[in-house]
C-alpha cells in the first residue's frame, strides 16, 4: 500500500528527524526533571539565586578558608538546613545543626558517585577504597577489614609514636631557636606520613630527616590532589572527564594520581616480597594492615584482588596522614594562642613523667591525659579535620518535617563545624 501523506524521506532526513525526535524527548525530560526539583526545593530556605550559576558565583574564590567562612556564615544564617544551587539543575541540601545532622548521620544514604556527586573526583586516585565505596563492597571490604580497626593493635605503636614525635621536635627547634615565624603544616605532615607508613604499612623510610620547610613529595601531591578534588567539584563545566583531563589541572591530578599509586605499589610489592622470601607467616602478636589486607579472605576463600589492595592502600595513607596532620597542627596552632591552656597540659605531662629517667609516653599514660585530649578534642570541634562531606538522596528522607522524594538527584551535605556547640560548653564548664 502506498501511504500518500508520509512525506517521502532520504535515509539521511529519516536519520535527521529521529534524531531531532530524541533531543526534543531529552530536552522534555530535562525541563520535567529542573520544574520537578525547583518544585521541590521552593520553600527550603536559599540566598538569593543567578538563573544560569544559581549559587555557584556567591562562593569566594580567594582561598578554601574564605570559602569556609563564607559556608559558615550561611550556617549562621540558616540555623538548620538550606539548599545550595549548583548551577540552575543541581540542588545541594545542607545541613548544619546538631539534630539535623543527626538525621543524616544516622540513616544508611550513601556517597554519591555519580555525575556531579563529589565523591566520583577521588576515585581516580582512591578507587573503591573504603572512603569512596558504597553497598555491598562496602560492606564486604569493612569485613574483611575489622581486625585491622581492633582497638588493641594501637598499643603497640606507641613506641613509633614517641620516636617520630621525638624527630618533628627536633625539626621544629631549629625554628625556637631563631625565632622566626614558619608553617607548622608541612613538618606534622610529614610526621603523620612517617606514623602511618611505620604502623599501618612496617614501611620505614626517611620522610622526616630532610625537611627544611619542605613537604615530602607524597605529601606535595596528596595535598595537590585534594586541591584539584575541591576546585573540580565546585567548577561543573570541569565535570565531564573529557574537559578536565585537557585542563592543565586535569593533567596535574593524572600525575600526581600516577606518582601516589606508584608509591602504593612500591609498597605492597616490597611486602610480597618479603613474605615470598621468608616463606613463612609474619611472626608478629598482631598483623598491622597491609598484612591484613594481603591475608584477608571472605566467606567464599576470596582474598582482595590488587586493585582493591592497592585502593585501600591509597585510601588509608590518604586518611591516615591528612587528617591528622591537620588535626594535630589546628591543636599546636590553638594551644599557641591559649598559652594559659598550654601550660596546663604541660603541667599534666611534667606530673607524669616527674619520676621517670626519660620521656616516653606510654600507652597507660594516655587516659592521665584528660587535659590535653580535652583541648585537642575542643581544636578539632572548632577546626574539623573534615569540615563537609556529602550523602545522596536514594530513598525518602524526612529533615524538620518536610520529606525529600529518593527519586530526585540531590546531594546532602553536612557541614560539621559548629555542629556542636552544647558539647563545646561541656567541655568548658567541668574545668
Ligand atoms: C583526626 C583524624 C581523623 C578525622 C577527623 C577523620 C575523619 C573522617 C570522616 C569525617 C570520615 C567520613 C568521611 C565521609 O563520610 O565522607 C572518615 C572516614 C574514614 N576514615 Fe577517617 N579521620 C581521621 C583519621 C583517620 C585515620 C588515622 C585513618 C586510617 C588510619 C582513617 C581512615 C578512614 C577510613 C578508612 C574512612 C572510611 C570509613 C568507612 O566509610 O568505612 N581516618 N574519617
Amino acid at each position: 500500500m502506498d501511504v500518500k501523506w508520509l512525506p517521502q524521506l532520504t535515509v539521511s532526513q529519516l536519520v535527521l528527524t529521529l534524531f531531532a525526535i530524541y533531543a526534543v524527548y531529552l530536552v522534555c525530560i530535562f525541563a520535567a526533571y529542573i520544574w520537578r526539583i525547583n518544585r521541590i526545593f521552593r520553600d527550603v530556605p536559599c540566598k538569593q539565586r543567578h538563573w544560569l550559576y544559581g549559587n555557584m558565583h556567591l562562593l569566594p574564590t580567594t582561598c578554601s578558608e574564605d570559602r569556609l567562612l563564607f559556608s559558615l556564615g550561611m550556617t549562621n544564617e540558616f540555623k538548620r538546613y538550606y539548599v545550595w544551587w549548583v548551577t540552575f539543575a543541581k540542588a545541594s541540601l545542607t545541613v548544619c545543626h546538631p539534630e539535623t545532622v543527626r538525621v543524616v548521620m544516622k540513616s544508611s544514604q550513601p556517597k554519591p558517585t555519580g555525575f556531579g556527586g563529589v565523591y566520583r573526583f577521588g576515585l581516580p586516585w582512591l578507587g573503591e577504597g573504603l572512603l569512596i565505596a558504597k553497598g555491598d563492597k562496602w560492606a564486604r571490604s569493612r569485613r574483611l577489614l575489622t581486625p585491622a580497626f581492633h582497638f588493641d593493635i594501637l598499643k603497640q605503636y606507641i613506641a613509633v609514636y614517641n620516636d617520630a614525635t621525638n624527630q618533628l621536635a627536633d625539626n621544629i627547634e631549629k625554628f625556637v631557636d631563631s625565632g622566626k615565624k614558619f608553617d607548622v603544616f608541612p613538618h606534622v605532615s610529614n610526621l603523620t606520613l612517617d606514623i602511618i607508613l611505620r604502623c599501618a604499612f612496617s614501611y620505614q623510610t626517611d620522610c622526616q630527616q630532610d625537611t627544611g620547610s619542605s613537604r615530602h613529595p607524597y605529601v606535595q601531591a596528596v595535598e595537590e590532589l585534594v586541591m584539584a578534588w575541591a576546585d573540580r567539584s565546585r567548577t561543573p563545566w570541569l565535570y565531564p572527564d573529557c574537559v578536565f583531563y585537557l585542563t592543565p589541572m586535569g593533567r596535574k591530578f593524572r600525575r600526581n594520581c600516577d606518582f601516589v599509586h606508584k608509591v602504593a605499589v612500591e609498597v605492597i610489592d616490597k611486602r610480597r616480597e618479603a613474605l615470598q622470601k621468608s616463606g613463612k607467616e609474619p611472626e608478629k602478636k598482631y598483623l598491622d594492615f597491609l598484612d591484613i589486607l594481603l591475608k584477608a579472605k571472605d566467606d567464599n576463600n576470596v582474598g582482595l584482588s590488587p586493585m582493591e589492595i592497592r585502593n585501600e592502600v591509597d585510601t588509608f595513607l590518604f586518611e591516615g596522614h591528612d587528617t591528622t596532620a591537620s588535626a594535630l597542627s589546628w591543636a599546636l596552632h590553638t594551644l599557641a594562642k591559649h598559652p594559659e591552656h598550654q601550660r596546663k597540659c604541660q603541667a599534666e605531662i611534667d606530673d607524669i613523667l616527674k619520676d621517670r629517667g626519660s620521656d616516653e609516653i606510654l600507652h597507660s599514660d594516655l587516659p592521665k591525659l584528660e587535659y590535653l585530649t580535652m583541648c585537642i578534642k575542643e581544636s578539632m570541634r572548632d577546626n574539623p579535620p573534615v569540615p563537609i562531606i556529602q550523602r545522596e538522596f536514594t530513598s525518602d528522607f524526612t529533615i524538620d518535617g518536610k520529606t525529600f522524594p529518593g527519586t530526585i538527584y540531590a546531594f546532602l551535605t553536612l557541614i560539621l563545624k559548629i555542629c556542636f556547640p552544647v558539647v563545646a560548653a561541656y567541655l568548658v564548664c567541668t574545668r
